[in-house]
């Protein structure tokens, strides 16, 4: 059975927004429009951070503010004066280096957009923090257990400023996620099971090592492809999929079994592809699949079944009858949305705070990956708690802050070994 909602006026036509659908993010004030001009400055200015510009843009028109671009940061100069002239922005407002974030976040923005390789994130959201500055922060938000705690830590310092932080985890902020997320807390499935999220697809690029080029040059164009700036696939980009797991679940998994490989990569040390087991208690597991392959079959998303019902992540739902509250967005556009949700946040002085749930979500893949590398069974206290675990003080190299120092040592290009990694 489908199911009904029958309880469509339980909020009018107010506009849901946020991240959670609990009466919670409800906001009561509307900013005023053409209030305020909201400067902001973007790190990391490849496709995703060109991109959150134009979202940002976006976001402040539909709230009827102005947005001000007033930095650009890139690890390569020519990439940020490229965003940058497409934007009138200054060129000595363009920076580029390893420590073009410091600049970008000393530049006068009140809102910091972060958008690098992962693996700098932590570091550069730590700082942003620091400055006051309000964040967008892509996913993931870090390689590693070490990072993954950074950030939650930083999270906190956010709150205790009153500052906003959303992850670019943008099926939160999807009316067709949002509504199954409700539909299920309201019962429409029943008790979830089980499921599988999946992210099957293609490498999306590689890049060739030039002549003469330095460790650290390569390695930040060609980060898709080291699991030491990425996170390996299974963090860089299956991360959607695992979130939705834990939003969906509303809690995390305990322990992690799986296995992973590399068939033909061409650059980097990643695997081509992984399968992990989570137990997420209860006799509850999903399966986290993920594959960068070309010429296999493509599938991305994610299957809940219930003691009721089935969910296909933000697609079709088979349950029982229930009631929710009515989802209105601002836009069909979740990379839009999210901008919204977080400057209304602010606006409406009920500032947003992602930062646990993405590193958290974050983590989770993080744990498959080791459990992939190497074998075991791998435990989410030992990431989080258990000091005594190797996987504790797990911490990839170079850093972020090696590549800052210049000391940039060259990953072997060789995949894990499990049972030896
Ligand atoms: N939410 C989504 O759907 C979505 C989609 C794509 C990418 N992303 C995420 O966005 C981030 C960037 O991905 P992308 O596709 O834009 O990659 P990209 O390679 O196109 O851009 C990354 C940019 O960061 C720059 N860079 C590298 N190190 C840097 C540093 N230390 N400081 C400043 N700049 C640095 C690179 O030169 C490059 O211009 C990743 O975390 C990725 O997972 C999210």
């Amino acid at each position: 059975m489908n199911p009904i909602i029958t309880r469509r006026s339980f909020l009018g036509n107010t506009t849901l927004v946020g991240a959670g659908l609990a009466a919670g993010s409800l906001f009561a004030v509307e900013p005023s429009a053409g209030a305020q001009k909201l400067k902001f400055g973007v790190i990391g200015c490849g496709g995703r951070g060109s991109a959150a510009v134009k979202d940002f843009m976006a976001a402040c028109k539909i709230l009827g503010c102005e947005a001000e671009l007033v930095a650009a940061g890139d690890a390569f100069k020519d990439k940020a004066d490229a965003l940058g002239k497409a934007h009138k922005l200054a060129p000595e407002r363009c920076f580029g280096g390893f420590d073009n974030y410091k600049n970008v976040i000393a530049s006068g923005c009140d809102y910091v957009l972060m958008a690098t390789p992962p693996s700098f994130r932590p570091l550069h959201f730590d700082a942003a923090v620091e400055a006051g500055k309000h964040c967008f922060i892509e996913k993931p938000v870090a390689v590693d257990p070490v990072g993954a705690r950074a950030v939650i830590a930083t999270g906190e310092k956010a709150k205790a400023k009153g500052l906003a932080v959303v992850a670019g985890t943008q099926r939160r902020h999807m009316a067709e996620y949002l509504r199954n997320k409700a539909l299920i807390d309201a019962g429409a499935i029943g008790e979830i099971k089980g499921g599988v999220v999946q992210w099957n697809g293609t490498v999306p690029w590689i890049k060739r090592r030039n002549e003469g080029e330095s460790n650290a040059s390569y390695l930040a164009r060609n980060w898709l492809n080291f699991n030491e700036l990425s996170g390996d696939h299974i963090v860089e980009q299956h991360v959607h999929n695992l979130d939705v797991a834990v939003w969906f679940l509303g809690r995390l998994p305990v322990t992690a079994i799986g296995f992973g490989g590399r068939a033909r990569r061409e650059t980097g040390n990643m695997f081509d592809f992984f399968s992990v087991d989570l137990d997420f208690g209860d006799d509850v597991h999903i399966h986290s699949q993920c594959r960068q392959l070309a010429g296999s079959y493509g599938r991305i998303g994610e299957l809940f079944t219930g003691t009721e019902g089935v969910c296909y992540g933000g697609g079709k739902l088979k349950g029982k009858e229930v009631s929710i509250p009515e989802i209105k967005l601002d836009t069909d556009n979740g990379q839009v949305q999210e901008h919204v949700d977080m400057i209304r946040s602010v606006m409406t002085g009920k500032p947003i705070n992602d930062a646990k749930s993405i590193a958290e979500s974050t983590l989770v893949a993080i744990m498959g990956r080791i459990a992939a590398y190497t074998g075991e069974l791998v435990r989410w206290n030992d990431l989080v708690k258990n000091t005594e675990s190797p996987h504790y003080n797990y911490a990839c190299t170079p850093t972020a802050l090696d590549f800052e120092k210049g000391e940039v040592t060259l990953p072997a290009e060789v995949p894990p070994i499990p049972g030896k990694a």
